[in-house]
C-alpha cells in the first residue's frame, strides 16, 4: 500500500464534520477506531502487534533470516536490540491530521519502502502508537511514554480525570484494558536500541529554510500549571462591585501576566484552557480554572515565567478576596537528543544526499520522554505555514514522501545491516 491510500485510510478516523478538525482523544471510540487502523496497518504487513501495559500500541517487524537473534548483539552499528520508530495516534481538540499520525502512517510506509527495496531487519524494528501524547483528556503530556519510562507515578495516573470526572483508570477498564497494570516496563525500554519520531514540525524553521526534512537537536523544557482561583457566587445585577470575590478578575490578570512574562524572558506562555463555573452569564463565577502552558529555552526562564504568572495572579487574588491554588501538572525537562545518534542519522541522510538541517523545537514528543531512557532522534517533515494543534495544518503531499524516505533511510541504516 502506497504513503497515500495508508494516509487517506486514516483520515475519516476522529475527524469532526463542522470544523474538519480532529478529535481523537484516548480511550473513546475515536481512539479506538485509531487502535483498529494500528492493528489492521499491522496485519496487512504480517507485522506482530501488542499493546503494552500502558496501552501503547506496537507492531513489530521481526528478523525473518535465518540464523538472525530475536535481539541481536551489538554489531557493527553499536547497536543491540530493536529500533522503534512511530508516534502517536491521539489528538487536542479539534487538532490537524499530521501531528502524530504522520509519524505512525511514515514508519509504516518506510517499513513498505524498505521491504520493495529487498531490505530485512537485521534486529526488530517496531512501529509504537503512544498513548495520550497530547494530554488533552487527563491533563498529562506524553502519558504513555512517561508511564513507560517511569517517569509519572502510576497511582496518581489511575486516578487522573477528564473533564466528565471519568478516572483513567474507569476510562481504560471501560475500553478493555487492565489500570492495574500502568507502570514502567523495564524489559520493553531494555530492548530498545534506538527510538527515531517523524513529525511535522511544529514552527516555520524547514519552510523558510527551504527545506524538505530536518532532525531534531532539542526540547525546550515546558510544562503544565492548573491555576484554580476559588471566590464565591453571586448575583450579577445585584452584587456591588466592592461586595464580589470574583475569581474571574485575578485569572484575568494571570492571563495578561504570562503574556507579559513570555515576552521579558524569550519564552512562551499560553493559557489555552479555561473553565468558568457554574457558567452563568448573569452570575459571578464560584470558580476558574485556568491552565497555563508554559515554555522556555532554560529552566531558569520557565521558572521565572511560571513564578511571575503565579505571582501575578496571587496578588490579584488576594486583592478580590478570592483563593488561588497553583499545581504543576506536568514537568518536562530539557531534551538534549543524543548526539551520536543524531550525528549517525544525519551521516545517512548524507549519504543518499538529503539534507536535513538541526532545529531546536518548543513543542514536546514521546521522543523526548523516551530520550531519558534509551538514545532517540527525530526527523521533522516541513510544515508550509508553521501552524499546528489547527485543522489548518499541513504537509505537502511530496514533503510527507520526503519524510517515508529519510525515515526508510535512517531505518535501513540502524536496522537493516
Ligand atoms: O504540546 C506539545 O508540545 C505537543 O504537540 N504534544
Ligand atoms: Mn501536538
Ligand atoms: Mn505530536
Amino acid at each position: 500500500m502506497t504513503f497515500a491510500a495508508l494516509w487517506e485510510s486514516l483520515l475519516p478516523v476522529g475527524r469532526d464534520s463542522g470544523t474538519g478538525g480532529y478529535r481523537r482523544f484516548s480511550w473513546t471510540p475515536a481512539d479506538a477506531a485509531c487502535r483498529a487502523w494500528f492493528v489492521e496497518a499491522a496485519a496487512v504487513r504480517s507485522l506482530r502487534t501488542h499493546d503494552d501495559r500502558n496501552g501503547n500500541l506496537w507492531a513489530w517487524w521481526d528478523p525473518a533470516v535465518a540464523g538472525a537473534a530475536a535481539e541481536p548483539a551489538a554489531g557493527e552499528g553499536g547497536l543491540a536490540g530493536a529500533v522503534v520508530t512511530g508516534s502517536h495516534l491521539d489528538s487536542v481538540p479539534d487538532g490537524g491530521a499530521f501531528d502524530g499520525p504522520l509519524g505512525v502512517v511514515s514508519a509504516f510506509a518506510a517499513i513498505d519502502l524498505l521491504r520493495e527495496r529487498g531490505h530485512r531487519p537485521a534486529r526488530p524494528v517496531a512501529v509504537a502508537a503512544f498513548t495520550e501524547e497530547e494530554g488533552a483528556r487527563f491533563g498529562v503530556a506524553c502519558l504513555g511514554s512517561r508511564l513507560l519510562a517511569g517517569v509519572t507515578d502510576p497511582a496518581r495516573a489511575r486516578a487522573l480525570t477528564d473533564r466528565d470526572g471519568v478516572t483513567l483508570a474507569g476510562a481504560m477498564a471501560a475500553a478493555g484494558h487492565d489500570p492495574a497494570a500502568l507502570g514502567p516496563d523495564e524489559s520493553l525500554l531494555a530492548g530498545i536500541a534506538a527510538y527515531v519520531e517523524l513529525h511535522i514540525e511544529q514552527g516555520r524553521a524547514l519552510a523558510d529554510l527551504g527545506e524538505a526534512v530536518g532532525l531534531a537537536a532539542g526540547i525546550w523544557p515546558h510544562g503544565r500549571w492548573r491555576l484554580t482561583f476559588t471566590g464565591r457566587a453571586d448575583h450579577a445585577g445585584t452584587t456591588r462591585l466592592a461586595g464580589r470575590r470574583d475569581p474571574m478578575l485575578p485569572c484575568a490578570t494571570a492571563i495578561l501576566a504570562a503574556r507579559l512574562a513570555a515576552a521579558r524572558h524569550g519564552a512562551l506562555a499560553t493559557v489555552g484552557k479555561l473553565t468558568a463555573e457554574p457558567g452563568g452569564v448573569n452570575a459571578i463565577c464560584s470558580r476558574v480554572t485556568a491552565w497555563l502552558d508554559a515554555r522556555a529555552p532554560d529552566e531558569a526562564g520557565l521558572r521565572a515565567v511560571v513564578g511571575q504568572v503565579v505571582a501575578a495572579g496571587r496578588d490579584a487574588a488576594t486583592a478580590e478576596g478570592v483563593d488561588l491554588e497553583a499545581r504543576q501538572e506536568s514537568a518536562s525537562p530539557a531534551v538534549e537528543f543524543d548526539a551520536r545518534l543524531r550525528d549517525r542519522l544525519a551521516r545517512a541522510l548524507a549519504a543518499r544526499d538529503i539534507s536535513a538541517p538541526v532545529l531546536p523545537t518548543g513543542a514536546g514528543h514521546d521522543a523526548g520522554v523516551l530520550a531519558a531512557r534509551v538514545p532517540a532522534a527525530m526527523l521533522f517533515v516541513r510544515n508550509p505555514s508553521g501552524v499546528s494543534h489547527s485543522p489548518a495544518e499541513f504537509a505537502e503531499p511530496a514533503d510527507c514522501l520526503a519524510g517515508v524516505e529519510a525515515l526508510a533511510t535512517v531505518l535501513e541504516d540502524l536496522a537493516c545491516r
